[in-house]
């Protein structure tokens, strides 16, 4: 399909070579592909000549749609004076000119000083590409080598006539499955030539296609959300969530640790294993965690110019596989945090510090001190941003967040860039102040305790009156808890007289009279103790009139129940019909429910108390 695409391409860019005019014309290009990582970095060093009459103040870069998609930066500069002067960058931007064929994209780099008529300029371009490496296979299994195809023209394409040109296409080594040999390929090494040709029209194209191996793991982080953290207090908090996938070819047939880990060169040579964070010097307080927890195979070493975090995950990646994990470091203040006519400036690194991953949505949050204002960010490219409030505590009127979100992000992003902002000191002052008044209450109250408790010190009159106090209220407790127990053993006598109507068995009746007569004489032994301490105590003289008055009912109630049970049982034995019993029982009966209503009503006052 693919090829199909490329050759569709080169006829319609054919149509076009005679018709495009221009002042400028392409002396030389050298054009150096390299492609031993999964991230496609090309380099074009174009001799451009003004053979027109005019100042030309723009130079257009072609590229065919179908890679400029996948175009991650695009970089023009040139060196001052001849051989290693400094580079300086040129601006490019995005442009759509008339009259020109709708397959390529087309890109402008703005001279500063314009080229004169006759002159001519060296310009290097770096275009960076990511998800251009094809893996083909698409599924290999554990032992296999990942086999990639990588398509591109031979010819520089251009707007421009291309008097000569070469290409060069760097390998990582390894196999060569193939590689187009027209026009004029040749292998030499793990790179791949192209050219010298001469005198090409503009828009010529020529498709190659490149089959070989690359173990390289495909990192790609499908969302990477970094967390800048600005303190006053002396250090910036950076916490990164990475949701990481290995877009090479994909694992089948499953994985084996055996021959991972005991042939390690056979299996799994293109499974990502490690990642190295390269921190900046002085980080601290470094952790790397996940779902699970806390991930200890990770190593730190460093010196006073970085910070290594060599972070293992705790399988082996594999093609198609996906891993997600949170690092987080804190860093000096300031190193970051400068101070500039009154405003302060933070000026840090935007991407990801890990080596060779492609990160396809890149969210930056920059979280500011509460109180900052008028925030602008300075960032070298094209970024979408919003502000947001972050809340942590002791916060009021919240943080202000600046956020930053950038797609199809690769190393060289990796690049400082500012968030400028005022602060007021006093408003550093607003969290201790505070915390200050804070444990300024926790102080007084704890002083209020104090006293509090001084008051009812143990050798103090009023110490010992709350312990005889306490004293009374149990005995009380339990003078209640043996009317309660007297109660259910009355109960159980009015059930015995239930009994006893429907079975007539007049021997068991009184054998629970019996027991029940032995256990109200036992609690009422119990009692007297009690009822002794209340009597006594001083402590007990507002409550003792009642207590005695809930003992006396309770046993005025067990004289009239046992007065009854002899009453029943004794009719039962002469043989009284049930009308004449209910006649004799009935005045028993209505005393017994009067004194079990007051008793009730005793306890429940008690119990309030
Ligand atoms: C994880 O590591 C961090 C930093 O070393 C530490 O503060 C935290 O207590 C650890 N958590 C667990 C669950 O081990
Ligand atoms: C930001 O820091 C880098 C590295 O220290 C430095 O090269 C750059 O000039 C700084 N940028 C600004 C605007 O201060």
């Amino acid at each position: 399909m693919r090829k199909v695409f490329a050759c569709a391409l080169f006829l319609l860019l054919a149509t076009w070579m005679t018709t495009a005019r221009s002042d400028l014309v392409i002396s030389k290009v050298d054009r150096r592909i390299d492609l031993t990582s999964h991230i496609v970095r090309v380099l074009s060093t174009l001799k451009v000549e003004n053979a027109g009459r005019v100042v030309v103040s723009e130079i257009l870069l072609a590229i065919p749609n179908m890679q400029a998609k996948n175009l991650a930066n695009l970089k023009a500069f040139y060196n001052e004076g001849k051989g290693k002067g400094s580079a300086i960058n040129l601006p490019v931007a995005e442009v759509h000119p008339e009259g020109m064929p709708r397959e390529l994209s087309f890109y402008s780099i703005s001279l500063h000083e314009g080229l004169e008529k006759g002159k001519s300029l060296t310009v290097n371009v770096l275009s960076i590409f990511t998800h251009s490496l094809q893996p083909f296979p698409e599924e290999i299994s554990q032992s296999d080598v990942q086999l990639v195809v990588y398509q591109d023209s031979a010819y520089y394409v251009s707007p421009y006539e291309v008097k000569s040109q070469s290409l060069n296409v760097l390998l990582p080594g390894g196999r060569v499955e193939s590689y187009t040999k027209h026009p004029s390929g040749k292998l030499v090494d793990s790179e791949i030539k192209y050219g010298p040709y001469e005198k090409l029209p503009p828009f010529s194209y020529s498709p190659i296609v490149l089959h070989f191996e690359n173990n390289n793991p495909f990192v790609v982080a499908q969302e990477l959300v970094r967390e800048i953290e600005v303190s006053h207090w002396g250090s910036i908090q950076i916490t990164e969530h990475y949701n990481l996938a290995h877009k090479g070819a994909t694992n089948k047939g499953g994985f084996s640790r055996l021959d991972y880990q005991s042939r390690s060169y056979m299996g799994g040579r293109s499974s990502l294993r490690q990642l190295i964070a390269r921190l900046p010097p002085r980080a601290h307080s470094i952790y790397y965690r996940d779902d699970i927890g806390n991930i200890s195979t990770s190593h730190l070493w460093g010196d006073s110019r970085k910070t290594q975090l060599e972070i293992e995950p705790r399988f082996p990646i594999f093609g198609g596989w996906r891993t997600s994990f949170t690092i987080g470091y804190s860093l000096p203040l300031q190193d970051f945090l400068f101070v500039s006519e009154g405003n302060r400036f933070l000026n840090i690194t935007f991407g990801c510090p890990m080596d060779e991953v492609v990160i396809d949505d890149l969210i930056v949050k920059v979280v500011l001190p509460e109180g900052s204002k008028e925030v602008s960010v300075s960032v070298p490219f094209h970024t979408k941003q919003w502000h947001e409030t972050k809340y942590s505590h002791l916060d009021i009127i919240g943080r202000p967040v600046v956020a930053l979100e950038k797609n199809n992000v690769v190393p060289e992003h990796n690049t400082y860039f500012q968030v400028h902002y005022k602060f007021n000191n006093l408003s550093l002052l607003w969290e201790p102040l505070m915390l200050i008044s804070g444990f300024l209450l926790l102080f007084v109250a704890c002083i209020a305790y104090m006293h509090a408790d001084l008051s009812i010190s143990k050798s103090s009159a009023s110490y010992i009156a709350k312990l005889q106090w306490d004293e009374v209220q149990a005995t009380v407790q339990q003078v209640q808890n043996v009317i309660r127990r007297c109660l259910s053993a009355h109960e159980k006598l009015e059930t015995s007289l239930q009994d006893l109507s429907r079975t007539g068995d007049v021997h068991s009746c009184k054998a629970t009279r019996k027991i029940a007569d032995g256990l109200l004489k036992e609690l009422s032994k119990e009692l007297k103790p009690l009822m002794g301490f209340l009597q006594s105590s001083p402590q007990a003289a507002q409550i003792w009139p009642k207590v005695e008055e809930l003992v006396a009912k309770e046993k005025e109630m067990q004289e009239k129940l046992m007065q009854k049970h002899v009453a029943v049982v004794d009719c039962f034995e002469k043989k009284y019909s049930g009308r004449e019993i209910e006649n004799r029982v009935a005045p028993y009966q209505q005393k017994l429910s009067a004194l079990k209503q007051e008793v009730d009503d005793l306890l429940d006052y008690i119990d309030e108390i």
